[in-house]
């Protein structure tokens, strides 16, 4: 039974990760040139189009969206609310990290802050995320935590606390 068990999680282990990953990308994927950092220079497409145009691409159990933009915002609106929570986990991170730096011109590490975003670039293709979102967010993320980061060094006095 217990090792029903630990073979059954191992093969979820194995089995979801793949199911989700093919989910954000579609099978016959056009826009895949998109998803690089620099996207090729393609000429504006000259179409007139009915609405909706395509195939719903994200599949969701048995069934896939979106059938409108009112489904579409709702999925974006869900994704956001999680993106707000992680970035208030990871600014608690960079608080926490002032704890380990002795002086205020120590805080930042440029040399760090630049490997952070080149991660992210490099990670976006295995997780579908187009590598130029990675690059613009990352670098917004560093340049808005870094004054944050001084602000809490400095804002620590040892007589006031
Ligand atoms: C698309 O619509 C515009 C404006 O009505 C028209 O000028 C153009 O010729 C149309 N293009 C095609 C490919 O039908
Ligand atoms: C996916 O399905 C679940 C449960 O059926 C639903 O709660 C969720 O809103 C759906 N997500 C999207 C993006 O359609
Ligand atoms: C981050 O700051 C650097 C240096 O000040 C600047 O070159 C870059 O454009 C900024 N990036 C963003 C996303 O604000």
């Amino acid at each position: 039974m217990r090792l029903f068990t630990l073979a059954s999680s191992i093969l979820i282990g194995i089995l979801i990760p793949q199911a989700l990953s093919s989910n954000r990308k579609p099978p016959q994927d056009f826009a895949q040139h998109c998803y690089n950092d620099p996207m090729s220079d393609i000429p504006a497409s000259p179409d007139n189009r009915t609405i909706p145009w395509g195939q719903p691409s994200i599949i969701n159990g048995t069934s896939t969206c979106c059938s409108s933009l009112d489904e579409v915002r709702a999925g974006i609106d869900a994704v956001d609310a999680q993106l707000l929570e992680l970035l208030s986990q990871r600014a608690a991170f960079v608080r926490e990290a002032t704890r380990f730096k002795v002086m205020h011109d120590l805080v930042d590490v440029p040399a760090r802050d630049a490997q952070v975003i080149e991660q992210a670039v490099t990670d976006a293709t295995a997780v579908h995320l187009p590598q130029s979102v990675a690059r613009a967010v990352f670098a917004a993320i560093i340049n808005s935590s870094v004054p944050f980061e001084l602000c809490v060094f400095d804002s620590f006095h040892e007589r006031g606390h």
